[in-house]
């Protein structure tokens, strides 16, 4: 048995590149006291991790040259020095791009209430942004209209959801006829803008016969910059993504910004863990919602560390439908 892991070789400019990482192989550790060694199963690719790769200033330092790089996992445990956690649990690790890693910092999660994987997604991390984005930033009221833009994905899915569950218009903006298909056919939403399809402005209209109350924002760019022409009198913007913008050389420039003076909007950037606290609050909603039937989720799977790179450049060019991960084991 040996370990393999995924450094980061170099930095890219501009999109990623599979030259930007590389592959090394190592002897398994061994867990010192209060650790565990866990076995990686799944490994979460996440947007954010192209802001690691980058050494500019942002909410947490990014990834060094040499260093393995970030990333969430579901993982079991092989050996366990430590006395909460046992042999053969399932628990969640920051291990990031490696077959088996030592921490101490491991979260227990039961396999017979959801699927493993979906402590990475709906019962996690993005399903977390979406629940605090929405609920404590965008503060829906019933009836209102809330859009949500990457709306097929790991975290829009939920939004449009919590936004039909909480007595919401939903509407989507996803990347072609079939993400936006699935949005309205499958998860429920009231409609759903495709972007690509050249017409925004007056699809969103269509959308929104009623304004925008609420924009969850996952792209920034170009999307917002139109959406807020639609939105309402004391609209809420929750600028929790920008990935249009994460591989641009130059950021997009918004043009539309008098729209939050004519109509008051509230806009605020959102981060997950500023709500680290309040967890368990989030996993009680989205499990009761999920366990009712309520929420719907897919998934986007790649095989192989090895491929760990292909899936984070499929993830942030929107070749993935559903939240990506990488089967390790
Ligand atoms: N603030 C926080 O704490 C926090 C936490 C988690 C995630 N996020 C952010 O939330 C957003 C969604 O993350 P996720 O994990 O749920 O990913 P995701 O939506 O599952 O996947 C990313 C999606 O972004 C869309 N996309 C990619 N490039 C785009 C572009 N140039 N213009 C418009 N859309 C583009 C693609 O969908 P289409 O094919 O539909 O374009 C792609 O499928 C990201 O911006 C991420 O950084 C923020």
């Amino acid at each position: 048995m040996e370990n393999r892991r995924v450094v980061l070789a170099s930095r890219p400019t501009g999109p990623v590149t599979e030259g930007n990482f590389q592959l090394e192989k190592l002897p398994i550790p061994k867990p010192a006291d209060g650790e565990v060694l866990v076995k990686n199963l799944w490994l979460s690719l996440d947007p954010y991790m192209r802001g690691r790769m980058s050494d500019a200033k942002s909410y947490v330092k990014g990834v060094d040259i040499g260093e393995v790089m970030v990333g969430q996992t579901v993982g079991e445990v092989l050996e366990s020095k430590n006395d909460k956690i046992k042999k053969g649990d399932k628990v969640l690790t920051q291990l990031g791009w490696q077959l088996y890693g030592c921490t101490k910092d491991v979260n227990r999660i039961d396999g017979s209430r959801a699927p493993l994987t979906y402590y990475l997604g709906v019962l996690g991390m993005p399903g977390m942004t979406a629940y605090f984005g929405l609920k404590e930033i965008g503060s829906p009221k019933p009836g209102e209209t809330v859009v949500v833009s990457a709306a097929s994905g790991a975290v829009g899915s939920v939004v449009g959801q919590l936004a039909k569950i909480w007595g919401c218009r939903a509407v989507g903006i996803a990347g072609g006829r079939q993400k936006c298909e699935y949005v309205t056919r499958e998860l429920g939403f009231d409609a759903c803008v495709d972007y690509k399809a050249g017409n925004l402005h007056r699809d969103l209209q269509a959308a929104c016969p009623k304004g925008a109350d609420v924009y969850f924002d996952n792209v920034g760019g170009e999307i917002l910059d139109t959406l807020l022409r639609v939105t309402n009198l004391f609209a809420r913007i929750v600028v929790c993504g920008m990935i249009a913008d994460y591989s641009a050389t130059q950021p997009y420039a918004v043009k539309n910004l008098r729209f939050v003076l004519v109509n008051r909007i509230r806009m605020q950037g959102m981060i997950v863990f500023d709500w680290k606290d309040r967890y368990g609050e989030a996993l009680k909603a989205l499990g009761e919602y999920f366990a009712q039937g309520k929420l719907k989720y897919r998934e986007s799977i790649v095989e192989g560390l090895e491929n760990a790179p292909k899936g984070l450049i499929a993830l942030l060019s929107g070749q993935n439908f559903g939240k990506q991960l990488v089967k390790l084991a």
